[in-house]
Formats: structure tokens, sequence, C-alpha cells
């Protein structure tokens, strides 16, 4: 049998060689507060590459200081980070990986000391801090530094930049009317909303011209909050914007209770990639071999990313393998005990 899933993809000069993508995993793992890789990085990131995934997409990194979810995050405000990443990069791809960073600003959902932004003056619950309304000043700074982001990210020789649009996140407050009560030209309707969004892929797409994707919050599970199909103008924009892919996550913008069970985001990447006619990535519980290929086949999605699976087994792709009867080349030095 021919799988999907171990079938290559190809976005513009970008070619995986499987389907298969570690989805953004915060580490809290700079010790030293600066945003820096460490040690764990390293080891972390190259052992899913020599376990054969396709893709890699290094965890939520900063574009400012002030846009961390913790003091622990990576960063890339500074050229200083460059190193680290290209050193990074180059562990990866030493392994036949493609490699990816997410670009993030934590917004109201930072949990550091100081001052933290969003666009509205809400806290997330009665335990978070009460964030201090964007200025446009404000506004124009963080467009800056995710442009600067994406620049280092080019630097360092990432073959994919994930905007973190997502889990209620600060471009994802922004989208959101649950957290976006602004009366300016990015507050309101849909089109102002998504604003902030629209210029941050502008300003990234100024300096970056290669595969962009965008994590999103397809549902908010509130009855007054955004839904897949809102998701689908939302992704119809993007792609108009030369997005490649909508990484079709959900939750997080407001405290919820969201029923889970394996696939059930599945359908929200089913909806955007029918609707808005772009490839997706389809992400939540994704666990086994014959999970992945279905969703592939059937054409729910054009990725699977799966994200704690991978903790658990950094050699998933050959579990699946096995589980789907197929064999997949391995790192040489494991010829003996690969198959
Ligand atoms: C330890 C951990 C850290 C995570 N950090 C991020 C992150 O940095 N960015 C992000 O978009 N999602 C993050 N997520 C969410 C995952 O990418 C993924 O969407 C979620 O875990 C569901 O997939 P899974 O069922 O395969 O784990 C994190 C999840 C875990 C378990």
């Amino acid at each position: 049998m021919s799988t999907k899933l171990f079938s290559p993809f190809t976005i513009k000069d970008v070619t995986l060689k499987n389907r298969i993508v570690m989805a953004p995993m915060c580490m809290y793992s700079s010790h030293n507060e600066d945003g820096h890789i460490q040690n764990w990085h390293r080891t972390h990131y190259t052992s899913r590459a020599v376990g054969q995934v396709g893709l890699i997409i290094v965890e939520a990194t900063a574009v400012t200081k002030q846009g961390r979810i913790s003091a622990r995050d990576l960063g890339i405000w500074s050229d200083d980070h460059i190193e680290g990443f290209a050193e990074l990069v180059s562990l990866m791809k030493e392994h036949g990986a493609k490699t990816g960073i997410q670009l993030a600003h934590a917004g109201r959902k930072a949990d550091l000391e100081g001052e933290i932004i969003a666009p509205s003056a809400l806290a997330f619950n009665e335990k978070m801090k009460t964030p201090k309304e964007m200025t446009k000043e404000d506004i124009k700074e963080t467009i800056e530094a995710f442009k600067k982001g994406a620049e280092r990210a080019a630097k360092a020789g990432f073959d994919v930049i994930e905007i973190h649009a997502a889990h209620g996140y600060l471009i994802n407050e922004f989208l959101s009317p649950l957290s976006n009560k602004r009366s300016d030209e990015y507050g309101g309707s849909s089109e102002n909303r998504y604003r902030l969004l629209r210029e941050v892929i502008e300003g990234i797409k100024s300096v970056w011209d290669g595969v962009l994707f965008v994590r999103v919050s397809a549902h908010e599970y509130h009855e007054e909050g955004l839904t897949p199909l809102d998701y689908v103008f939302f992704s119809q924009w993007m792609k108009e914007q030369g997005v490649d892919l909508i990484d079709t996550s959900s939750g997080g913008v407001v405290p919820a209770q969201i029923n889970v069970y394996p696939g059930y985001q599945v359908p929200y990447s089913e909806t955007i990639r029918n609707g808005a006619e772009i490839p997706t990535g389809a992400v939540g519980l994704i666990t086994t071999g014959i999970q992945a290929e279905e969703i592939l086949q059937n054409e729910r999605a054009d990725l699977v990313f799966l994200a704690r699976e991978l903790l658990r087994d950094p050699y998933w792709p050959r579990t699946a393998a096995k589980e789907l009867g197929v064999i997949i080349e391995g790192p040489k030095q494991y010829e003996r005990g690969w198959n």
C-alpha cells in the first residue's frame, strides 16, 4: 500500500519528506530568561528529526520580551538570538527534517512582571493581570517586531514561518469579538478585527518570501464567539495575502468547557479547507497512523500536526509506518535495528 502520510508534500520550494508535522510546543526551558536556545532545545528538537518527522515547528517564540508567555520562553526579539536558532536549524536539517518557527506574542496571556498589553483592557480571568489597551504606537511596534522576527528567522535558515494567531494570544485577541472591544479601526467589524493580522502578514511578507503558515483557533466554544465559518472568511483573506496553509486549532480565547476526543478539531480543518480552498493542517489528539492516514486520504487536511504523541514517542513516524505496513528510511546509524 502506498500511504499518503509518507508521501512528500511540496509548498513553494520546500518539500517535506512526509506529511508529519511536529506541532509547536513551549518547553519553557530558556533558563536564563533571555530567550536563548539551550541544550534542552538542541536535544529535544534534534531527536524528532532523527525520528523522521517531516517538518518540525519550533515552539512559540516571542517577538518582544513583553510578548512572552513566561520568562522562560524562547525569544527572537534581538539579533543575538539568530546564532542559537541557526545552530538548531542545522542540527535538525542534518537529519532531513524541514524546519519551522512559530512567531508569537502572548498579549493578555503573558505571565510576566511589569505591564502587559492587549487590544482591550480586559483580563483573561480573575487570576491574570489586566492588560493595558494598546495604543496605535504599540500596534505599530508590534507589527514591526513580527517583521523583525521574520527577518531573523530567515537569517537562521528556517524553511517555514508560522504566525501564532491562536489560543487567545495577542493576534487572536484582536480577531475575537470576545476580547476585542476597540472602537477604532482595529475593532468592531470582522475586517477591523482582522486588521492587525493583515498588517502582521504584510510586514512579514515584505521580508520573507518563504512558506507562511498561520495557526488559528477556529472555534471559541462561546455563544458570541467565532466559529469555523468565521474562519472560512478570515482564511480567504489570508489566502489572498499569500498565506500557504492554515494550521487549525481551537479554544483559549476565553475560559470554556471543551469536549475533547480523538480528532475533535479535524472537522474545523475540513470546513476551512473546503470553504476557503486553502491547504490546512489538522491537529489535536491525533495519535495513530491509521487516524492520520484517514484524515489525509479523505482530504480533511493536507498535513497532520502532532504534539503530545511526539513527546511520548519521538520516533512516531516509524511507529506509524509499522502500523500502516510500510517501510521508511531511518538514520543510517540505526540500520540494524530500524525495520
Ligand atoms: C507542552 C505543550 C506546549 C504547547 N505549546 C504550544 C505552542 O507553543 N504553540 C502552540 O500553538 N500550541 C502549543 N501547544 C498546543 C499543541 O501544539 C497542540 O495543538 C495540542 O497539544 C493538541 O495536539 P495533541 O493532541 O497532538 O497534543 C502546546 C501543547 C503542549 C502539550
